[in-house]
């Protein structure tokens, strides 16, 4: 049996006559409740209005300090992206999928409260802008455009069939759950073959920050409205989560002091412009399932499957952390998930996806399927772009020679390729980006920074270049004199040339 991923909705109202309050009958308007919703404009002016928030503009910063409300997506590149079709598996990590992303956090993090540590005052004018009900309306109608955008794929290259049953299911879950215990983690394995392992724990630290300053917000979202005992005890866990009301012991409190131990600042998307797209794919698919209802059973699976493998997993990370900052770094957040995470897999099981299987019938089970194998696919696919980008950052001079070779040849026009150059003011800073084609970027005047992360960057001179690979982020900076510098896409027989 296929299940897709959006269920039409079969229930219409009728054109029969119905009775009005003063008695007479008549037909309901000639109306359709699934009839799209009229836009005056298309999707992408409603796109362009949104990403025009001055809050969502270019920073002058690489870190944002303390304002929680400024969230670069660099609209200036959106007249050139489609967000109307969905990005196919092998396009995921194109740089759109990255500019929704960005765009869908924001969407989605309007639920929430955030308010700096200091100087509010200074900050009440982004406040209001983040909140305000002109980006609230316009995000919540370009949000499915967003959404069908970076997660349509999951529907085409995701298939749960077969006939499930409470049997079937307990069988796959912990038989899911028993082959994770057995795995390695790709991610700290990378991270200790680093030739800077600290800048790439730091980094790693950054795409998980998207998620763990605000620990369990998403799962929030269920514990409103009324489900039985299944929701009381998801509202043990989420406490638990919450450290029962104790600051101190929240969980996210104490991955605040894990980012400030590493020379971090604690701050909510501080290091925003650092997060790759697949990283955000993984937070904004929590939200993705918590904030639609009818994706309930989906999300509690997925619940399911993170609680139930997170300690050990917790295990590995804290393993790693202390084999790259020593013996006594203080790993207590992921020691702390370690010890409690298995007992949250258990409850999820016993008190909340068994008693929905016995309560509401088999009909639910592909959900919980669903929920947690597009999940795994989206792991899967951050896993491998953070080790790409980790491995990038590691040999970023590399491609030097070869760019300043491809760069003559052009020059001398020996290969044909357009002569592009552009300038940049002085210290002028460029959002960190993607690009879907590799790059040849070359220095013909002044000083470039480039950036891959935080605190990862390597300056370019006059007549210095370097190839940025398809996907990688990069960020860039130009010096006090500013620069003038080469910059065009490579095909793949361009690369050969050395
Ligand atoms: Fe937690
Ligand atoms: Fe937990």
């Amino acid at each position: 049996m296929e299940i897709t991923n959006e269920k039409p909705i079969t229930k219409e109202f009728s054109s029969k006559e119905f009775i009005t309050r003063d008695g007479t009958q008549t037909p309901l308007p000639m109306t359709s409740f699934r009839q799209p919703l009229p836009e005056m404009f298309g999707q992408e002016h409603y796109i362009l209005r949104y990403a025009a928030n001055p809050i969502f503009q270019d920073v002058e910063d690489w870190v944002i300090q303390d304002n929680p409300y400024l969230r670069p997506i660099r609209p200036q590149d959106f007249s050139s992206i489609d967000f109307n079709q969905s990005l196919r598996k092998s396009e995921v990590l194109n740089y759109s999928g990255l500019a929704a992303h960005r765009m869908l956090l924001n969407i989605y993090e309007n639920d929430f409260v955030f308010l700096p540590s200091e100087k509010f005052s200074t900050k009440k004018a982004d406040f209001d802008l983040f909140y305000c009900n002109q980006s609230r309306s316009l995000g919540e109608w370009i949000r499915p455009t967003l959404e069908a955008h970076v997660f349509g794929f999951l529907s085409q290259e995701v298939t749960v069939s077969g006939r499930w049953s409470i049997e079937a299911l307990r069988t796959y879950l912990w038989s899911l759950v028993e082959a994770h215990q057995k795995s390695e983690s790709a991610i700290a394995d990378a991270i200790l073959a680093s030739s800077d392992p600290k800048k790439a724990a730091v980094s790693f630290l950054i795409q998980v920050a998207s998620d763990f300053l605000s620990e369990s917000s998403p799962a929030a979202r269920i514990v409103l409205g009324t489900y039985g005992t299944m929701l009381s005890d998801m509202f043990k866990i989420i406490i638990d989560e919450y450290g029962y009301g104790v600051h101190k012991t929240k969980h996210s409190s104490i991955f605040e002091e894990t980012m400030v131990n590493c020379g971090l600042s604690p701050h909510v998307h501080a290091y925003w412009q650092f997060y790759q797209s697949s990283w955000l794919a993984l937070i904004n698919y929590f939200h993705y399932l918590s904030r639609d209802h009818s994706k309930f059973f989906k999300f509690i699976g997925l619940l399911f499957y993170t609680e139930a493998t997170l300690g050990y997993t917790c295990q590995l990370w804290s393993k790693m952390m202390k084999s790259v900052f020593g013996s006594n770094f203080n790993t207590l957040y992921f020691d702390e998930h370690t010890h409690i995470d298995e007992h949250h897999g258990r409850m999820m099981f016993e008190n909340l996806l068994m008693p929905a299987v016995a309560k509401y019938g088999d009909i639910i089970i592909e959900d919980f399927v669903r929920g947690i194998e597009e999940y795994l696919l989206l792991q899967e696919i951050a896993d491998t772009d953070f080790i790409a980008q980790v491995k990038w950052a590691d040999q970023v001079e590399a491609s030097k020679p070869i760019a300043q070779n491809i760069y003559q040849k052009i020059r001398s026009q020996e290969l044909k390729h357009p002569q592009k150059t552009f300038v940049k003011l002085a210290n002028k800073l460029a959002v960190t980006c993607t690009y879907d084609i590799d790059q040849l970027l070359v220095v013909e005047s002044g000083t470039l920074k480039l950036v891959t992360g935080h605190l990862q960057a390597i300056e370019l001179g006059a007549g210095e270049g370097i190839i940025i690979p398809q996907n990688r982020l990069v960020g860039s900076k130009s010096g006090p004199e500013g620069c003038t510098y080469y910059l065009d896409a490579l095909v793949d027989s361009q690369l050969c040339v050395s």
